[in-house]
C-alpha cells in the first residue's frame, strides 16, 4: 500500500471513534484532510467541529461541516489529528503543517486525543523530524540562541507565517530522550509560543496505518 492508502485507511478508522450528537475536534494535514473528507459522510450525526487551523476550518466548512469557535465550546470529547512522529509511548511531534499551537491549544480542551498517522511516522526516539518551535518573531534570535545552548540546530521556516502571526524555528539536532523534560525545558524560553512536543499531553489512541491493516496503540 501507498503511504496515501495508509492515510486513508487511518481516516476511515478514525470516524468509528467520533462521538454521535458532539463537537469533534479536528487537527492539521494531508492526514487530517482524509479525516474531513470521512466527517462529511457523517456531518448530519455531529454538532459541528473545532479546527486547529484556518485551512482545516475552510475544508470542513467546505463539506457542510459547522465549525465552531473554541470559545463557545464547553466540551470535546475527541480530537483526531496526524503527527510527524510519534513513539509507542504516544509521545508526539507536530508542528509540520506550522499548526502546532491551535493544535496544542485543541488537544487541551480534548478529553480524548486520537493520533492518525501511517506507519512511517512512528519512531523509537522523537528528534529525527526537525523539532518546529512557534516564536513571536521579535523573540527569533533570543529563542535562537537558546535552543542553540540546548545543542539544537534553529532554522527559519522562511516565507511562513502561522494562524497567529508568528514564525517557525525548526530545530535538529536536539537529544529529545526526555521528551516532556525537553517540552517543558523549550515551553520556558521567554519568546516561545509553543513547542510541537506533545508529551505532556500525548496522544491517548494511536491508529497506526500499516500494510497489514490498521493497528490501535493505546497510551498506558
Ligand atoms: C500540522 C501537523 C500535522 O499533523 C503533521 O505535520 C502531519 O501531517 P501529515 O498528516 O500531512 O503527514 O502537526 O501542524
Amino acid at each position: 500500500m501507498t503511504q496515501d492508502e495508509l492515510k486513508a485507511a487511518v481516516a476511515r478508522e478514525a470516524v468509528k471513534h467520533v462521538v454521535p450528537d458532539a463537537i469533534i475536534g479536528v487537527g492539521t494535514g494531508s492526514t487530517a484532510n482524509l479525516f474531513i473528507d470521512e466527517l462529511a459522510k457523517m456531518r448530519d450525526r455531529i454538532q459541528g467541529a473545532v479546527a486547529s487551523s484556518v485551512r482545516s476550518a475552510e475544508r470542513l466548512a467546505g463539506h457542510g461541516i459547522r465549525v465552531l469557535d473554541l470559545n463557545d465550546v464547553d466540551d470535546i470529547p475527541v480530537y483526531v489529528d496526524g503527527a510527524d512522529e510519534v513513539t509507542a509511548g504516544l509521545a508526539m511531534i507536530k508542528g509540520g503543517g506550522g499548526a502546532l499551537t491551535r493544535e496544542k491549544i485543541v488537544a487541551a480542551v480534548a478529553r480524548r486525543f486520537v493520533c492518525i498517522a501511517d506507519e512511517s511516522k512512528l519512531v523509537d526516539r522523537l528528534g529525527r523530524f526537525p523539532l518546529p518551535v512557534e516564536v513571536i518573531p521579535m523573540a527569533r534570535a533570543h529563542v535562537s540562541r537558546a535552543l542553540v545552548a540546548m545543542g539544537g540546530r534553529p532554522v527559519l521556516r522562511a516565507g511562513f507565517v502561522t494562524d497567529n502571526g508568528n514564525q517557525i524555528l525548526d530545530v535538529s539536532g536536539l537529544v529529545i530522550s526526555d521528551p516532556a523534560a525537553v517540552e517543558t525545558e523549550i515551553n520556558q524560553i521567554t519568546g516561545v509560543v509553543t513547542v510541537g512536543l506533545f508529551a505532556r499531553r500525548g496522544a491517548d489512541v494511536l491508529l497506526l496505518g500499516t500494510s497489514g491493516g490498521v493497528r490501535t496503540l493505546r497510551a498506558a
